[in-house]
């Protein structure tokens, strides 16, 4: 079998949900939504194009259950149906052709950068490592009573999300945010029936889950994007990340995104942690957790992609052949080149190569961040209706979005109360 033909695969969940081909977009936050937290026009334009270009199943970028908690600043926020007509608008472009489109719902927790909110609140007040203390608050513990209301929040706005017109939802349980806080036991020190032992730490994933499914009913699709570590002294191990896909397919989840990491250790994007370098497996398959996701395909029989670091046609098929995954996950270059799936699915080579980011200055490049403002840059770009711009400068990029933090951070929005409805 070709590539292509490969990747041109129909596959068709446990529930029937049919996604047209192999290719999914992973999420990445578009910072396009307006001063209350509704899509905007550009997210309109941003997801026709991707669209467009072919992809099966597009997952937006994470979208926040609570205006008091941003992760960036231009998050949208679901809260509640104030903002239904341009989230059926966006619904509908992202849904065209056929397109399966899918809203992630995401809570920050502690990774929120200092002066974006009021306050951080996370399972625990550990503070962030030295070198991030002046960028990212120590957050407060949550409550127990807290910990509820935003269990109901990720239900309700799950519902919200299928009101809208969205074809699934995916819970952002990766990369350092809340759903990964609680699973890891150096962000969560608890005691109570939150913390204390894997089964406890996992216990708010899973309510998660089941909170949504009560919201949206049994055939809608949720999936979920799982850290397959965080790659952190102390943290959510392989194992535990194995336990928590048992967990989750045993309460049939419908698809299983992997990735891994933190922005305390940036493994999502292929940031080399610990300074160990690539395994050689690693960079010729191209995928950077696929011999996790070998892992999980033992363990479960739930569809799983992985996402991070595929860049042609031979090795994502290679990925989808080998049986571990159903899916591939790619984020980047669908940045610098949202039809790049139309040309995989012809059996063409994407036009760019995605190259690394940097300013030149090591000790911005090293907090990592640099990467997400230069690729959301681009998506700002398609959002307008300009074409992306794979050449442009890192330290420029970083100026600009520095400039705009200064100002977000001087007009916070009010916290609103974690309440129970
Ligand atoms: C600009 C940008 C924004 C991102 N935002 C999110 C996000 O909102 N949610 C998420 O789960 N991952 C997010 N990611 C991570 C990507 O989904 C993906 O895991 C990562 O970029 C690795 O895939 P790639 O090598 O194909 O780019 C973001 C990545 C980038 C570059």
């Amino acid at each position: 079998m070709t590539p292509q033909a490969v990747l041109n695969q129909p596959l068709t969940l446990p529930h029937g949900t049919v996604i047209k081909n192999r290719l999914l977009k992973s999420a990445m936050s578009e910072a396009l939504g307006d001063r209350d937290g509704a899509p905007t026009p550009e997210h309109t334009r941003l997801y026709q194009a991707w669209a467009d270009g072919g992809i099966g199943l597009c997952i937006t970028g994470n979208v926040m259950i609570d205006r008091g908690a941003l992760g960036e600043p231009g998050n949208v926020v679901i809260e509640d149906d104030r903002h239904m007509a341009a989230l059926q608008a966006w619904a509908k472009a992202a849904t065209s052709h056929g397109t399966q489109c899918w809203v992630e719902l995401n809570h920050p927790g502690k990774q929120a950068p200092k002066g974006l909110n009021k306050e951080t609140v996370a399972p625990s007040a550990v503070p962030f490592r030295a070198d991030m203390k002046a960028f990212f608050a120590t957050p407060r513990e949550l409550k127990p009573a807290e910990v509820r209301a935003l269990i109901q929040r990720y239900g309700k706005a799950a519902g919200i999300v299928q009101q809208a017109g969205f074809s699934g939802v995916q819970i952002h349980g990766a990369h350092g945010y809340l759903v990964s806080q609680f699973l890891s036991p150096h962000h969560n020190c608890r005691t109570d029936d939150w913390g204390g032992t894997p089964a406890k730490r996992r216990r708010f994933v899973l309510e998660v889950y089941r909170a949504m499914r009560k919201a949206v009913g049994p055939d809608f699709p949720i999936g979920i994007k799982l850290n397959s570590a965080d790659f952190q002294r102390g943290g959510f191990t392989e194992e535990e990340s194995l336990d928590t896909i048992r967990a989750l397919a045993d309460a049939s989840i419908d698809l299983i995104e992997i990735s891994g990491g933190t922005y305390e250790a940036p493994a999502m994007t292929g940031v080399k942690i610990n300074k160990e370098p690539v395994k050689e497996s690693t960079r010729q398959r191209e995928a950077y957790f696929l011999e996790f996701a070998e892992k999980a395909r033992a363990a479960v029989k739930t569809p799983l992609v992985v996402t991070g670091g595929f860049r042609t046609a031979r090795g994502m098929a290679e990925a989808i052949q080998s049986g571990a995954v159903d899916m591939v996950g790619l984020a980047r270059m669908l940045a610098i080149e949202p039809d790049a799936p139309k040309r995989l699915l012809a059996g063409k080579k994407p036009v760019h190569q995605i190259k690394p980011i940097t300013t030149g200055i090591k000790a911005i490049d090293k907090l990592g961040l640099l990467e997400i403002s230069w690729y959301t840059g681009q998506l700002k770009r398609i959002g307008r209706g300009e074409a992306p711009k794979p050449n442009e400068s890192g330290l420029w990029v970083f100026a600009k979005q520095a400039w705009h933090m200064a100002l977000a951070g001087r007009t916070k929005r009010p916290p609103t109360k974690l309440r129970a409805s």
